[in-house]
């Protein structure tokens, strides 16, 4: 099992690479390699965590698997030999990616990024005391904060470049940038996987107070779910146990991170700008097994560490 990696530098043409992720060109598909890389305030930190890219990895296929009667995905595989039967010099370096890496199919990734939220807070909440309502649309009066939404309620934001944070838009900006009958199929889609990861979720106890999704268009023309899905990088989840509308929440993952970042930033030590400051040991490891809590309360199994 290999260590914490904050970089995998595989033998292949890199394709892109993003805060978490890199992405290789393996024929006319994409490796997508999962670090162990962390983000807060869209800052990538030093440490690695430990376990972060393979839970990041197992849990988004373990939702692939069920959601594609909602829509096709670009998974092919996760499976490290079928990968290397595609690429046999993968072979030598197998212990660097395995678990922690899926072909996917390459696509044109629509320039929006569909985010569903069914519980209010965070930007929408702050969107909604100012002005009641949410991606521009009014909503009731006299909700509270974290309260429940039914039904969810699609709110798209630009991909912002590297560097710059994700801004809300209207659905009606997603219209003129992806055309009617395209952003009605996107924010569907979107809505359905949303309200299937929610009923799911809380059977295990935990609440998906939002996520976002991304999607592509496969050569063939085909739109497709991409990127990561339903990860704790991905989503808010937040512990039933404790959940109480009229106050913000415990997000459940990377709290440690951003308790810690928060105090550093209030003594005026870090202006949330890189570079980071250093992550105590402490923070890292009660980070790492938060992420592989995560995994556990979401799929209901452990994520074997040692092997
Ligand atoms: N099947 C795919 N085809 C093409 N691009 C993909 C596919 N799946 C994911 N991607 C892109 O690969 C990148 C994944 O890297 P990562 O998540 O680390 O980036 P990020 O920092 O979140 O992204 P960005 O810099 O785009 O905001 C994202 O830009 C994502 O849109
Ligand atoms: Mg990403």
């Amino acid at each position: 099992m290999s260590k914490a990696l904050r970089k995998i530098e595989l033998d292949l043409p890199l394709y892109r690479e993003g805060k978490v992720r890199e992405m290789y060109l393996l024929g006319r598909d994409l490796l997508m390699v999962a670090t162990d890389r962390i983000s807060a305030f869209d800052v990538v930190l030093n440490e690695p965590i430990p376990h972060k890219g393979r839970v990041l990895t197992q849990i988004s296929r373990w939702w692939f698997e069920r959601t594609r009667d909602i829509v096709a995905n670009h998974v092919i595989t996760t499976e490290a030999d079928a990968i290397i039967s595609r690429h046999p010099p993968l072979a030598e370096s197998r212990e660097r990616w395995e678990g922690r890496s899926t072909l996917v199919r390459k696509t044109e990734p629509f320039p929006v990024e569909c985010v569903v939220r069914g519980y209010i807070t965070g930007s929408a909440w702050k969107e909604y005391k100012a002005s009641g309502t949410l991606a521009g649309e009014p909503l009731p009066d006299g909700l509270v904060e974290s309260q429940r939404l039914d039904p969810p309620i699609f709110s798209p934001a630009t991909k912002a470049a590297e560097g710059h944070h994700d801004e809300n838009i209207t659905f009606a900006r997603v219209r003129s940038v992806l055309g009617t009958a395209v952003a009605n199929t996107l924010r569907d889609i979107s809505v359905k996987l949303y309200q299937r990861a929610r009923d799911i979720a809380l059977e295990g106890g935990v609440i998906l107070a939002d996520t976002k999704f991304e999607f592509g268009v496969s050569e063939e023309g085909e739109i497709l779910l991409i990127d990561e899905v339903l990860t704790p990088d991905s989503s808010r989840f937040w512990l039933m146990e404790g959940y109480e509308p009229g106050r913000s929440q415990q997000s459940f993952d990377k709290q440690p991170v951003r308790d810690y970042l928060d105090a550093l930033v209030a003594q005026g030590v870090w202006n949330k700008q890189p570079p980071p400051p250093p992550l105590p040991d402490e923070v890292v490891d009660s980070t790492s097994k938060r992420y592989l809590k995560a995994y556990e309360l979401i799929t209901g199994s452990a994520l074997l560490t040692s092997s």
